[in-house]
């Protein structure tokens, strides 16, 4: 079973394994390793994030679905604000999954502060600085009513530089912890380039539209 970046593998290996097992009536395939478990928790808080994003730039388009497409209700600030406690939820049990890896060698303190962990610490370091932004924005938007709509809008901004550290921590982050350079085409990389992508889109459109709306304002 190939170790690291070449993902691919594994994958197919999955796909062959998992019918048979079913018929035979075997335990789940134990050929995912704990550090494969902890890189498809944080591939899921990625896409958590993402979706979280991609909603929160139609609410600030005033997107209705009644009016627009699909011409039904559906209420989407519901499912913004899921999306953003499911992905803090990944965030935050994708870092201790590295806790039951014994050859990784992290202990607590390497997750809430990664400075010294053992295997590529700055990585490591900008994905603690993500998951902390991620939890101040989700925490101040669930105190929302409290701090007043001006503080609560400039905290929940940070959201772009949480997504700017959790996306170089993605892409950077070796999840055979080898430290070896980057296949930018292993599945898990080809997924995470793809929600860069996106959410860079959505940025650029997000913020023409705060220039034209602040144009208006001013004429
Ligand atoms: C204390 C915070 C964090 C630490 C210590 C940490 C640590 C690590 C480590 C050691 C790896 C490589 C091994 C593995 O794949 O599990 C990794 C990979 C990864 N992490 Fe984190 N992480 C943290 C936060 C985050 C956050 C907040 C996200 C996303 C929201 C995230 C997403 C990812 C992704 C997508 C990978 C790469 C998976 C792949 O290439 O297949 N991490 N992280």
């Amino acid at each position: 079973m190939p170790e690291g970046p070449q993902r691919w593998p594994r994958w197919k290996s999955l796909r062959v394994t998992l019918p048979s097992v079913l018929a035979s009536n075997h335990p789940m395939p134990t050929d995912i390793t704990v550090l494969d478990l902890s890189a498809y928790v944080g591939l899921a808080a990625v896409g958590a994030v993402t979706l979280n994003m991609l909603l929160g730039t139609l609410m600030a388009f005033r997107y209705s679905p009644v009016r627009q497409w699909p011409h039904r209700h559906f209420n989407y600030f519901r499912l913004h604000n899921l999306s953003g406690y499911v992905a803090l939820s990944l965030a935050v049990v994708h870092p201790i999954v590295l806790l039951f890896d014994k050859t990784a060698k992290f202990r607590v303190l390497d997750l809430l502060y990664p400075v010294h962990s053992p295997s590529q610490p700055l990585e490591n370091t900008i994905g603690a600085v993500a998951l902390y932004g991620v939890a101040i924005v989700v925490a101040t938007s669930y105190l929302r009513i409290r701090l007043g709509r001006r503080l609560w809008k400039s905290l929940h901004f940070s959201i772009y530089i949480a997504a700017a550290a959790l996306f170089w921590h993605s892409l950077f982050t070796d999840p055979a912890l080898k430290n070896s350079p980057v296949d930018y085409l292993d599945g898990g990389k080809l997924f995470v380039e793809s929600c860069l992508a996106l959410i860079v889109i959505l940025a650029a459109l997000r913020y023409r539209h705060s220039l034209r709306k602040t144009h208006r304002a001013q004429s």
